[in-house]
């Protein structure tokens, strides 16, 4: 754990020179737009520790799977996330030598990113090698406006000297993967052009052909003049092109690099035509020129903040967490583009690979649901339609048939990249959150009607992969399920895991439930789809009610617990408190044999199911659950805390559902687990997020209504958030002494708060007693 970013309410602040953490800032300072992204790489050469990282959204490379002993049915490549060309370089000379930071003494260093405008900025006072001292102050940003381009004001001081400065901007693609499994470079050039203040260069990926055009332009200020007629000279090499420019300064002379660039991928423009669109976008956005862009940037964002900020008063370590999980959710996906997912690092690094995982459905859904207009979140759910037929065909490749379908746990482009056998064969609950997330849209926003345009398809695919996966125990007189990894992947190949046998049969559940729906409610499309489906009314729908009623789910009734599998209790029980400090995180300190025979948990698993099915479970049950559950949790996964703060708050144990929370909303900044440096654990926010709506602010969605159960814990004086729910809006402000409703809509709401219901008429604002 890590303490050395600035507590600040709306901007992240590294303000001394640490290059030893240089990766975590650069992580934590990460830009992105939807369509790009980079970290917060120094724009000049920098030899120190660094992982230099741009990307751009969909673009991806099959990297051929690495594995020790191959195992039938792997699949044959990895989908690594990918290093693209970057943007931002502009080196700088002087006396003929390269400004490095890791060569000078720096003696003054401060980047921030300001959450509120999405800027980032970075002051640095350099003492050379030569003596010469030089003052670097740049601010860039990627534009939410034009989400092709980004721009950087780079200026340099020659403090304590006269001489020549020499500049090079330029756009680089000449870039290695830190992540790959054959030690190759992913990128080879198509054309590269230099003329006058510009350059570009148009890369392709191997093997799968994206071609990406980035281009720069730049402009020069000495002392606050344009400098008009400079010579600039071309610098090419491989995948690399910039145009090198000498200054003459004076002691204290300020050069101000105005650097504007954009990217364009093979993804939204004709290849062909990559190149002279590209040189179009830049010259519009040239036009606008920085500052207007900066201010729209910033208005774009003051928009977002006014959607989706959460405030929290009296505890600025709790806000500055809260507004970095949202600031970040916000730039790595907005919905637009619904070929696009969620990668678990967005672009802040290449870790995980792929971009979708069950983390989406689980942890992401609802933040979009809550925040965006109803699409963002209905794209996500197309997003995996559009993948049913590639679920099939991997469902296929594992021996299923008729339909099943089981959705990878890594994927880019629908078909499964990960491969490991206990996560690729057997880590099959990811198919049960997709149902899951079906159910959890048409719950939020009463549309179910998309059971009969997209739904129901899904759910008949995924309720045949669970009724072929399960066999009959002649022992247990139960169906059963064996051989799988449940969410907590510090067990594999167990048998009868809860969670998976639960979810399984819940979706059974639910997939015969909204054939009845969409029957009644859209008869030609039931037919259609039963056709396409070839579903068997009869034979198939008998089938899937004897194993739903069948199924078994392991309990011990004395304890009053589920069983996370079968013999889970043979385990040697103890809690994490009985674990010495030396010994975690355990992923990094024990071999993994004896984690797998430990009773540890990595993250939420039979909790994970009380917190999906709260509904079905009464209070008691779920808090004899998480007490049972919760001492051997040791969250090394990120994904686990926020779900422990939901249910925490929900059996009333406030202190555990505050420490979970400052777990979950700090964990990069505080670097918890010490892999920040890595990236960013991008959907892991949106369970951080959902911690203060479902948890603290108890938010809940029941028969058409939307619920309210705040709590606000000690040492906040207020917190505040809006939510949208069909079509209205609404912000509820939670003081020491009152609950406040505010119906930003002009139409009346109905809420509960506490239970109670509440008409809220047009713009009121509601104040009640706590
Ligand atoms: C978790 C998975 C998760 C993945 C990506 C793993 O560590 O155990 O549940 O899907 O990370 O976030």
């Amino acid at each position: 754990m890590k303490n050395y970013i600035v507590h600040d309410e709306w901007k992240i602040i590294e303000n001394q020179w640490r290059p030893e953490y240089n990766e975590i800032s650069e992580s934590l300072c990460s830009i992105g737009n939807g369509r790009m992204g980079q970290r917060a790489n120094f724009e000049e050469t920098f030899t120190g520790k660094t992982l230099k990282g741009s990307y751009v959204a969909g673009v991806y490379y099959p990297d051929k799977t690495k594995v020790g002993w191959w195992k039938n049915g792997y699949p044959e490549y990895f989908a690594k996330v990918l290093n693209a060309p970057s943007w931002i370089g502009i080196d700088v000379e002087i006396d003929g030598k390269i400004v490095d930071l890791a060569q000078c003494e720096v003696s003054e260093f401060e980047r921030i990113l300001d959450m509120k405008q999405g800027i980032l900025t970075r002051k640095a006072t350099a003492i050379l090698p030569s003596g010469k001292i030089i003052q670097i102050d740049s601010t860039r940003f990627c534009s939410i406006v034009d989400d092709e381009c980004g721009a950087i004001r780079y200026a340099i001081t020659a403090v304590n000297f006269s001489g020549k400065l020499s500049v090079t901007p330029s756009v680089d693609a000449d870039i290695s993967n830190k992540d790959t499994n054959w030690d190759e470079k992913f990128w080879n050039e198509v054309s590269k052009l230099v003329k006058n203040a510009q350059a570009y260069v148009v890369a392709e990926t191997k093997k799968t052909a994206f071609h990406v055009a980035t281009g720069m332009k730049f402009r020069l200020y000495l002392n606050g003049q344009e400098i008009e007629d400079f010579v600039a000279f071309r610098r090419k090499r491989d995948k690399y092109a910039g145009c090198t420019v000498d200054v003459p300064v004076t002691e204290g002379s300020e050069l101000v690099i105005y650097k504007y660039a954009a990217v364009l991928s093979s993804e939204n423009h004709a290849k062909e035509d990559l190149l002279k669109n590209c040189q179009e976008v830049l010259k519009k956005f040239e036009k606008k020129g920085f500052d207007k862009a900066l201010a729209e940037q910033s208005e774009a964002w003051a928009d977002k903040w006014s959607k989706s900020d959460i405030v929290i008063e009296g505890d600025v370590a709790a806000q500055q967490g809260i507004r970095f999980n949202i600031f970040q959710l916000n730039q790595t996906y907005t919905g637009e583009d619904e070929r696009l997912n969620i990668g678990p690092k967005g672009f802040t690094g290449e870790k995980y690979g792929g971009s979708t995982y069950w983390d989406t459905e689980a942890y992401c859904l609802p933040f979009y649901l809550c925040n965006a207009d109803q699409k963002v979140a209905r794209n996500l759910l197309v997003y995996r339609h559009k993948q049913l037929g590639k679920a099939i065909e991997n469902a296929q490749k594992l021996g299923f048939t008729e339909g099943a379908a089981l959705y990878p746990m890594v994927t880019m482009n629908g078909e499964e990249c990960h491969n490991e056998w206990e996560i690729t064969f057997e880590e099959i609950h990811r198919n049960g959150a997709i149902a899951y997330a079906i159910y959890d849209y048409i719950r939020y926003t009463g549309d179910q009607k998309y059971l009969s345009e997209y739904g129901l398809e899904v759910l008949i695919g995924i309720a045949r992969f669970w009724t072929q996966r399960v066999h009959w125990s002649k022992y247990r007189n139960k169906y059963v399920m064996h051989g799988v990894t449940g969410p907590n992947e510090y067990e594999n190949n167990v048998n009868n895991n809860w969670y998976t046998n639960y979810i399984a049969k819940w979706c059974i559940e639910y997939a015969l439930e909204s054939l009845r729906w969409v029957e009644t409610h859209y008869p030609p499309q039931y037919a259609a789809i039963v056709e396409k489906t070839h579903f068997d009314t009869n034979k198939e729908a008998t089938n899937w009610e004897d194993i739903s009623q069948a199924m078994f789910l392991p309990e011990d009734k004395d304890l009053g617990v589920f069983l996370q599998q079968d013999s889970f209790l043979d385990k040697d029980l103890m809690s994490v408190d009985d674990l010495r400090p030396e010994d975690r995180p355990l992923n990094q300190k024990w071999s993994w044999d004896r984690i797998l025979r430990s009773c540890f948990i990595k993250q939420a698993d039979v909790l994970q199911g009380l917190y999906f099915f709260e509904d079905n479970f009464d209070g008691d049950t779920i808090k004899r659950n998480f007490d049972f559950y919760e001492p051997m949790t040791v969250h090394e996964s990120s994904l686990s805390p926020c779900v422990h703060v939901i249910l925490a708050c929900k059996i009333g144990n406030y202190p555990k559902a505050m420490e979970m929370y400052l777990r979950t909303s700090r964990l990069d900044l505080d670097d918890y687990n010490n892999d920040t440096e890595d990236g960013l654990h991008i959907t892991s926010m949106a369970g951080t997020w959902m911690s203060v709506i479902k948890g603290f602010g108890g938010m809940r969605v029941r028969d058409g209504k939307v619920h309210f159960t705040p709590y606000l814990p000690e040492s906040w004086t207020k917190m505040a958030f809006k939510v949208r729910f069909r079509g209205a809006s609404m912000e509820i402000i939670v003081t020491k002494t009152t609950i406040e409703v505010e119906n930003l809509g002009g139409e009346a709401i109905d809420v509960f708060i506490n239970g109670q219901p509440r008409h809220i008429g047009p713009h009121e604002h509601r104040v009640m007693e706590r």
